[in-house]
C-alpha cells in the first residue's frame, strides 16, 4: 500500500442529514478511493500554478470538491461542480461553506452548460460517475429523473454516462490538464485507458493511479494527463 506524503483531513459533512442522503449520494468506498488518489498526488497538485480551473462532474455531497479545495487552498482555484440533481448542488454548496472552499455548484448534465467556453481551460477534472452496469432504459430513466438511481445507474458496462465525458476530455483539458476518474472492473478500466491513448494518440496518456477491493467491488482510480510536447 502506498502512503501519502501529506495527509489531508476528510471534509466535514456534519451539516448533511439523513433526509439529504435519501436523495443525494452518501460518500462511500468509491468516493474515498478518489480522495486517496488525490492525497497521493498532493505534492504534484500543489506544485501547479495558482488560479487553476478545477471541475468536478457529479459532485453529490461535495466531498470531493471540498477535498481538492483543501489541497489547493479554498480560494486559490476556481472550483466548479456540476450535478444533474438539484439537491446535490445544494449539498455541494453547503459542504463548500462548511469546509471553507468556494465551490460553485452548477445544475447541468456533465459539462453541458460549460461548453464551449471552458474548452481547453480545465486544469483538474474529477468524476466519480454512475458506473454500475444497468439496462439502457434504467439509465435513461434515472438520468431524466435525478435522484438516488442516477448516482449509480450507468447503462451498458456501466459506461454510458462516462463515455460521453471521455469523448470530450481532449477538448476540455488545458495544456496542463489532469483527469481523475473512478471505475470498477466491469467498466474495463484497462480498455478505457487503451482507447483514450489510441483515440488521442500523442495528446493524452493515462494509468491506473490506485486500485483496491471494497466488498464485492474492485475499484480503480484512472488518471489521464496531457502528453507534453
Ligand atoms: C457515485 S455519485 C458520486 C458523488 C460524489 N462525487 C462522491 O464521490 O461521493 C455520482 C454523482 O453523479 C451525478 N450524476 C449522474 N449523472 C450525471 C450527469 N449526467 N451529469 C452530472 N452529474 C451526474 C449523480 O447525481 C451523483 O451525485
Amino acid at each position: 500500500m502506498t502512503t501519502p506524503l501529506i495527509s489531508i483531513a476528510t471534509p466535514n459533512l456534519d451539516h448533511l442529514t439523513k433526509l439529504d442522503y435519501e436523495v443525494v449520494y452518501d460518500p462511500a468506498e468509491d468516493s474515498f478511493i478518489l480522495l486517496d488518489a488525490l492525497e497521493l498526488d498532493v505534492p504534484e497538485l500543489r506544485a501547479g500554478p495558482s488560479g487553476r480551473v478545477c471541475v468536478e462532474i457529479g459532485s453529490g455531497s461535495g466531498i470531493v470538491s471540498s477535498f481538492i479545495g483543501s489541497i489547493l487552498g479554498g480560494t486559490d482555484a476556481l472550483y466548479l461542480a456540476t450535478d444533474i440533481n438539484p439537491h446535490a448542488t445544494k449539498c455541494t454548496l453547503g459542504t463548500g461553506l462548511q469546509n471553507s472552499v468556494a465551490i460553485n455548484p452548477i445544475l447541468t448534465s456533465l459539462t453541458t452548460s460549460l461548453l464551449p467556453r471552458l474548452d481547453h481551460k480545465i486544469d483538474i477534472l474529477l468524476f466519480n460517475p454512475p458506473y454500475v452496469p444497468t439496462s439502457l432504459a434504467e439509465m435513461d430513466l434515472t438520468q431524466n429523473a435525478p435522484g438516488i438511481g442516477s448516482t449509480w445507474a450507468g447503462g451498458e458496462d456501466g459506461m454510458d454516462v462516462t463515455a460521453v465525458l471521455l469523448s470530450q476530455i481532449d477538448d476540455l483539458l488545458s495544456p496542463i490538464g489532469v483527469f481523475y476518474l473512478v471505475a470498477i472492473r466491469q467498466n474495463k478500466p484497462l480498455e478505457i485507458i487503451a482507447s483514450i491513448r489510441k483515440k488521442f494518440e500523442g495528446r493524452l496518456d493515462g494509468k491506473v493511479a490506485l486500485q483496491r477491493r471494497a466488498g464485492g467491488e474492485m475499484l480503480f482510480v484512472l488518471k489521464f494527463w496531457r502528453v507534453q510536447p
